[in-house]
Order: structure tokens, then sequence, then C-alpha cells
């Protein structure tokens, strides 16, 4: 799921359908065995100590709906292929479950309580959040209580990010085919466009538009600008008219990049981000499919560059050329959460964990050691 995992398996692909060098295969396997044995060890493991009890069904209770916004519960076999899960929504039904999915929004402001204790044994808990540690409260109070958190957080028990790269084509409902636009249709009628619902001027990316806009002509839309026509599949037409998308998150944390950075990669807008550091970025995505705010030592040289790209055909390809045989998945909110969810705990049928340091955990910053380690393996 993460991207330079992708990459690996994608040349691996490509070196074999060309039946090139043999060395080549050779080393584009060990990559991939090396990127599958690092992302899913944690998977393998737990399926190997669960094997005699991994064709059991489960039963997840979804103790809110996130928001307080009602969505019908998912088929996951027929939508995603992930058997022997049934999902529930009625807290009746409590008692009997292997485990609860708890929405961490409701629980922080009141409007819901954490299920009764004792729970029932063997039962897991699962924190599931999608908001950055700046906009998640109350954190304090919930400590020790869930069995698996469920995150964009890359080192989370469960992670599912906003938005992915797949090699080729995926089957999955929320996946989109990417295509490299031809060199003859690289220009896009207007510059830049900026969707803000949040509008605050204490924010990093408030002042970053302000400065911006000195210098170049940036479309406002949202509530304090152009209203959005809604509907799905609006903001990707709006942003297929742009060539550059200012995708900018409300804060600065670990793999905290949303839905905006997948919006514009959707539309064929080059995304220019500010949130993680660049590095952090390139753990999801090419490093030249985005443009980070941090690349320049000022808004003004940014600016610069845009102008320029524009006029610039062959330097603005390159920042499109590498979307040729990816596809993006946007998992469907909550759908694909609570399918994954549920794979997970069949996996982990008869093992127990606790999250005790969840505060602690969701605020840190391990890019610094993974980076290291990503160092050492030659990646
Ligand atoms: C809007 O932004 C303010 C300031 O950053 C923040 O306190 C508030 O939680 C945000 N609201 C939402 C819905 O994200
Ligand atoms: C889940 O967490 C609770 C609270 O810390 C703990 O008592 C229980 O043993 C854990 N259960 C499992 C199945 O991991």
């Amino acid at each position: 799921m993460l991207w330079y995992c992708v990459e690996a398996r994608r040349r691996d692909a490509r070196a074999l359908r060309r039946a090139c060098s043999s060395v080549s295969v050779a080393i584009a396997v060990f990559f991939l065995l090396l990127c599958t044995f690092v992302v899913y060890l944690p998977e393998l493991q737990q399926e190997t100590s669960s094997a005699a009890s991994a064709n059991r069904g489960v039963t997840l209770l979804v103790w809110t709906h996130p928001f307080g916004q009602y969505r019908k519960l998912p088929d996951c076999w027929a939508r995603y292929q992930i058997e022997g899960c049934t999902l529930t929504d009625d807290p009746l039904e409590y008692p009997h479950v292997d485990a609860v999915i708890i929405h961490h929004r409701e629980i922080a402001t009141g409007a819901a309580e954490l299920p009764s204790e004792p729970r029932p044994r063997a039962q897991k808990w699962i924190w599931m959040n999608y908001e950055s540690p700046s906009h998640t409260p109350a954190l304090w109070r919930l400590e020790g209580k869930f069995n698996l958190t469920l995150s964009y957080r890359a080192d989370s028990d469960i992670f599912l990010p906003y938005g992915y790269l797949e090699p080729g084509i995926t089957r999955s409902p929320d996946a989109h085919l990417l295509v490299a636009p031809s060199r003859a249709r690289l220009q896009r009628p207007r510059l830049v466009a900026w969707v803000i619902s949040n509008w605050s001027d204490s924010q990093a990316r408030v002042a970053f538009f302000y400065e911006l806009q000195r210098y170049v002509n940036v479309d406002v839309y949202g509530r304090v600008g152009i209203p959005l026509a809604v509907g799905s599949g609006s903001v990707v037409r709006l942003l297929s008219r742009y060539q550059f998308y200012l995708a900018l998150e409300n804060s600065q944390h670990t793999d905290y990049i949303t839905e905006k950075l997948w919006n514009a990669v959707v539309a064929g807008a080059v995304p220019v981000v500010l949130g993680a550091s660049r590095r952090n970025y390139e753990r999801f995505l090419p490093p030249k499919a985005f443009i980070h705010v941090n690349d320049f030592p000022s808004v003004r040289g940014l600016a610069r560059h845009l102008l320029m790209l524009r006029h610039d055909p062959s330097r603005l390809w390159h920042h499109l050329d590498w979307r040729e045989g990816y596809s993006t998945v946007q998992p469907a909110f909550w759908a694909h959460h609570y399918c994954s969810a549920c794979r997970a705990v069949r996996r982990s049928i008869g093992s127990t964990q606790v999250v005790h340091s969840l505060e602690q955990w969701f605020w840190s910053d391990p890019s610094l050691s993974l980076s290291r380690s990503r160092d050492e393996e030659g990646l």
C-alpha cells in the first residue's frame, strides 16, 4: 500500500513482461520479497498463529455511525470479497460480538458513551479515527481501553489511508485507473484551484494562501469562496479544468494526507501540498507526482515555478508521466474501513493486545527511525 512497495511490484511486473536480463528480474524479485516481508510480516505472523480459527466468521458492532450520519452497513463479501464478516449497528448485540468499532468523535464530544464494562471475554474494541491529532480531543481519557487502532497512520494496527496507489487495474470498487495525458492535451483552461471548507486565519494553509495569491491567481471554492456543486465526483470534475490544485491540510502530522491530495491526483491536476514532510508524502506517491511547498525557499519562488511550468510543457509533463500503469484507491467511508477491520479481527482471533499509550502514539513522529531503516534496506 505504501508507494515504494507498489513501485517495486510494478517494476517487477514490467521486468517480467519484457523478459529482459534475468539479473534485473532477480533483483526485482528480491525487492518484492523484501517489501512484502516488511509490509505484511505482522499479518503473516497472525495468520499462522490463528490458522486453526481462520475459518470462523466474526461479528462486528458499529457503536456509532461516524459524525451521527447514518449509512447502510456494507456486505463485505459482495463489495470487497472479504468473507466471514457480519456487521451490525444494534447495541443490543454488544454481549455477543467479537469486536466493537468505536469512532472517536462521538466519544470525545459526549454524544455517545463507551460500551459498558466489564466487556465480554475475548471481545476487541477498535479505536477508529480519521482526524489529525490537532482535531482529536480527549485522547487521555481512552488510555488502556482499546485493543486495536484503525486510522490513516501507517503504523496503525489496521492501516487504511485516505488513498493509495496500486499497480495496474484493480478490482476494488473504490479504485480509479489513472492515465498519462497526451502531450498535446497538457494545457488546461485554468491555473490554480483551492477548495476550503473550514477557513481559519490561525492555520498555516491560510497564511500560505494569502501570500501565494499575491503572485498568482487562485480560484477559491467552498464556504468562503465560489460555492461547490453538490454530488459525488463534482470536485474531481471541477479540478480536471485546473493545472494545479492546492492540497493544503488543516494541520501537519505524520501520514495525515487526506482526500484533497487524492482528488487532485484522480483529476490529473498536479497537487501542491502543505502538510507532512516531503519524505512522508514520498511514502505514498512518486516524488515528482506532487510539488511540496517546502521545495522552494519562498512562496514567491513557488509561484514563479507554477507560472514557468504552465509555459514549459516538457517540464509539466514530468509531473504527470508517472501516472500510466497505476490506479488510485480511495477507500469508501466507512464501508472499506468496517470490512478491513473485520478481516483484521478474523486474523487476530485468539490473540490479546492492549493500546496502552494511545495519545503518545497518535502524536508521535516515527519518520526518522522509519527512514533510517529504509536506508539500511537500500530502498
Ligand atoms: C476549523 O478550524 C479551527 C481552527 O483551526 C478548529 O479549531 C476547528 O476544529 C476546525 N473545525 C473542523 C470542523 O475541522
Ligand atoms: C482488550 O483490552 C482490555 C482493556 O485493556 C483488556 O482487558 C483485554 O484483555 C483486551 N482483550 C483482548 C482480546 O485483547
